[in-house]
């Protein structure tokens, strides 16, 4: 099959959101942390009705439904998450009820699961099968989908939740370049949910930011290695029109950028503009694990970025700066909000794609955008998507209701026999929801 890639997307997260601004007052924070210095606006949240299973339900059902996809020609499903609510059962398990009423049974394809990582685990095994000897014709269906949520404490704000679902076929809008795919894995333990009784990682936060920014330092150059082994000409940040990071916190994003212009510089002064070059000089000797840790570094090479950061960078933080970190859906929640911004103008665009998950696994690759056919073209896309309605119609719910919930959610974590108590107001028409869990754990939902 040719231009194997995204054919069409969705996207959903909670209506019920805290603002940024008020939960730093709320938490005695000082004023402009979690908005300037996280350079987060606002976290999604789920209450005791919504969990990574109605959420993936919701996606799904949402994604058939607007593209008129009968369930009979989904012929591989996979999820990507590292929210655990079984530790047997896959939430694509849960998924199969979808298919039933069609009786199609005959999917493949199960949970990927590792920190923020699942979702591009579940997208390469996906089209790894469109392009075996194993593919039947059929489409494949990735769901990404994450509720991040932390202990009170420094990384609280940095929470977040939702859902992507791709739709992943031939002659797709967004043709993945496989053959510059880079990935770097390592064993640390930076973030980490060994406690399985509690929702919440282990986290150590300054770790992880320098594994993330290690990470992509070693992708971004085996990406480049292998694009001039293809190309028989150099990468350089030129050759991408846009990059979308996983987002744990809009500051870690623009930190990324500029390590990339950073990059480009060590490799060749050449690969930058002039005046960029000039202003890294000073930093140029530093070995790679001091300019890892090299604060005035950041500093100077974020200003000599800004402008491209603000180019490449910016159209795709919307989402991630609204909802927070959704963990697997982040990036792809980055990717949609690309979509959203640039829409036609993306047409022969090369979209960069980095991926973080704790642990660690990263991978850094690459999507052509073409014009697609209808209704698998970007545009269609953008308009079945409906960020700003969905962006318009959330609940801005108080700093001290989110904490009751967030209490509430520990104690419905890992319990049986009870059925919510959140209010049905705060679902959107469509929206999957939890009805009950019963004396053997088994959970059972309902469509608004
Ligand atoms: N106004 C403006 N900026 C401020 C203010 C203020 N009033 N106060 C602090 N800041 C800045 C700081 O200078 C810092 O910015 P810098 O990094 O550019 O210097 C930023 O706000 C954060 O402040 P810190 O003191 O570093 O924050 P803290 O240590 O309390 O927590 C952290 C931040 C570590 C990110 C925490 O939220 C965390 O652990 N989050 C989860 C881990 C995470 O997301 N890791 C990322 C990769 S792994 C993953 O995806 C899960």
């Amino acid at each position: 099959p040719a231009s194997v890639g995204i054919v069409a997307m969705e996207v959903y997260f909670p209506a019920c959101c805290v603002k940024q601004e008020e939960l730093e007052e709320h938490d005695g924070a000082s004023k402009g942390k979690y908005t300037i210095g996280l350079g987060q606006d606002c976290l999604a949240f789920c209450t005791d009705l919504e969990d990574v299973i109605s959420m993936s339900l919701t996606v799904v059902q949402s994604l058939l439904e607007k593209y008129c996809i009968a369930p009979e020609r989904i012929g591989r499903l996979e999820v990507g998450s590292e929210t655990v609510i079984d530790k047997s059962k896959a939430i694509k398990t849960c998924l199969m009820q979808l298919f039933e009423e069609c009786g199609n049974g005959d999917i493949e394809g199960v949970d990927s699961t590792n920190a923020c990582y699942g979702g591009t685990a579940a997208l390469q095994n996906s089209l790894n099968w469109i392009e075996s000897t194993a593919w039947d014709g059929r489409f494949a269906l990735v769901v990404a989908a994450d509720s991040a949520v932390y202990a009170e404490g420094a990384a609280r704000p940095t929470g977040g939740a939702g859902a992507v679902a791709m739709l992943i076929g031939p002659d797709a809008p967004l043709v993945m370049e496989r053959s510059f795919s880079a990935t770097h894995m390592a064993h640390v333990y930076d973030f980490y949910k060994p406690d399985l009784a509690s929702e919440y990682p282990v986290v150590d936060g300054k770790l992880s930011q320098t594994c993330y920014l290690q990470a992509l330092d070693l992708c971004y150059r085996r990406y480049c290695a292998k694009f001039e082994k293809r190309q028989g000409k150099p990468f350089m940040l030129s050759e991408a029109d846009y990059v979308v990071f996983h987002a744990p916190y809009n500051k870690l994003v623009q930190k990324s950028y500029a390590r990339l212009v950073y990059n480009d510089f060590v490799r060749n002064p050449s690969f930058v503009e002039e005046d960029v070059s000039a202003k890294l000089q000073p930093f140029a000797t530093l070995s790679p694990a001091d300019s890892l840790v090299n604060r005035d570094l950041e500093k100077v090479a974020q200003q000599v970025a800004k402008k491209q950061y603000d180019s490449k960078v910016v159209p795709s933080t919307l989402l991630p700066k609204e909802l927070g970190n959704m963990y697997c859906a982040s990036l792809y929640a980055g990717l949609a909000t690309l979509l959203h911004t640039k829409t036609e103008a993306l047409h022969g665009k090369r979209v960069l794609m980095f991926s973080y998950g704790s642990g660690l696994a990263s991978s850094l690759f690459s999507f052509q955008v073409h014009q697609g056919q209808p209704p698998f073209s970007v545009s269609e896309i953008v308009q079945k998507m409906s960020i700003s309605e969905k962006l318009n119609t959330r609940i801005i719910v108080d700093p001290k209701a989110f904490v009751t919930t967030m209490h509430l959610m520990e104690m419905r974590y890992g319990a049986k026999d009870f059925v919510p108590v959140s209010s049905h107001s705060t679902l959107r028409p469509g929206t999957f929801y939890l009805t009950e869990v019963d004396a053997l754990y088994r959970r059972r939902y309902s469509r608004k």
